[in-house]
């Protein structure tokens, strides 16, 4: 089951959530819920505990402050679209090993196509190649997002380039913020790596098709490049300095909204021209890194339907690197 909804707490929040800006009369709520006045101001000072800044004003009432930004499935939910609406198929926590295990783990027990996890923190959050995923607490978003796609071969590749794009227009819908692609799906701002992702896929044994896809993002919120550990400092940025940004829930809510329409049956017609005019690394040199570690210099030529790196080497041969396995360092991050 969800953990969403399951109380008095969690309705006032969404109220609140639903009303930033307007003060919510004790009496109104109160009516609304069909609980006293007492009980309504015993849950707001626990939604205070919990760490959200409400503020009351005597013959106003409740109000949730524009700088609250706690994750909570109240908040997401009047902003979603699809199954995730449904507070069975949404999971917030406020910390988590990884977000993408523990989708696989509800993927494995049925949940349905559109389930969401989030988690405000993760203790070990994963990345490509075996990476961890820096997830501190409170000024970042980690999600993950259950697929389960149509039988369409090539699906689970065009899925990480579709993920991109929904991500990229999320941001600048939340913040009118421009970030730019390196391929395959890292977001940069300010030459800065700001967001990964990281979709993995499970095979039906016997039928060999994809049965789910497990679609995590991270992003960096808030911070500056001091927070990051000192092995992704010269490289690891964030959307914002400070706090002085809008609200994650909403951040949350548009990244899954847009992912579902670009995922759930991906047409490259739909997105890889603005994953193109996006991606910076295009007619650019880059370093392709192998598994054993040799290095080769290419420019980055095109990409093609399949979401495959066109490659040219320096005596003008092209190939396409289609797998996941490669990392790529570009030489200029402009
Ligand atoms: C990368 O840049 O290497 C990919 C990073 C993907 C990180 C996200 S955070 C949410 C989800 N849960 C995880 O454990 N990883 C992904």
């Amino acid at each position: 089951m969800g953990k969403a909804m399951k109380n008095t707490k969690d309705i006032l929040l969404k109220m609140l959530e639903s009303n930033r800006g307007d003060y919510l009369s004790g009496e109104a709520m109160a009516n609304e819920l069909g609980i006293t006045r007492a009980a309504v101001w015993k849950a707001i000072s626990e939604l205070r505990k919990d760490g959200h800044d409400i503020v009351s004003k005597t013959g106003f009432g409740y109000v949730l402050s524009e700088k609250s930004d706690l994750l909570s499935a109240p908040g997401m939910i009047p902003f979603l679209n699809g199954p995730a609406t449904n507070p069975e198929n949404l999971y917030v926590y406020d910390e988590l090993v990884s977000t993408n295990q523990t989708a696989k783990q509800l993927g494995a027990e049925n949940a349905v196509s559109g389930t969401l996890v989030v988690a405000d923190h993760q203790t070990k959050g994963r990345g490509r190649l075996g990476r961890t995923f820096f997830s501190p607490k409170g000024s970042g978003l980690y999600m993950s997002i259950i697929i389960r796609p149509d039988s369409k071969p090539n699906q689970a590749v065009l899925t990480t380039t579709a993920t991109a794009v929904a991500v990229l227009r999320a941001i600048k819908t939340w913040a009118n913020i421009d970030v730019k692609i390196k391929w395959v799906n890292d977001l940069f701002y300010k030459k800065r790596k700001i967001a990964g992702i990281l979709v993995e896929a499970t095979t039906d044994i016997q039928t060999r098709r994809v049965d789910y896809l497990v679609i995590g993002i991270g992003i960096n919120v808030e911070g500056k490049s001091a927070d990051f550990p000192k092995e992704i400092e010269s490289i690891a940025g964030a959307l914002f300095e400070n706090d002085n940004h809008p609200q994650r829930n909403k951040l949350c809510a548009l990244i899954y909204n847009n992912v579902m329409e670009l995922t759930i049956n991906p047409d490259p017609e739909d997105y890889m021209d603005e994953y193109k005019e996006n991606c910076f690394i295009l007619n650019k040199p880059v370093d392709v890194i192998k598994q054993s570690q040799e290095t080769i210099t290419v420019i980055a030529r095109d990409i093609d339907n399949q979401g495959g790196l066109i490659a040219e080497t320096k005596d003008g041969k092209t190939f396409t690197l289609n797998s996941g396995e490669v990392s790529l360092r570009p030489l200029s991050y402009e």
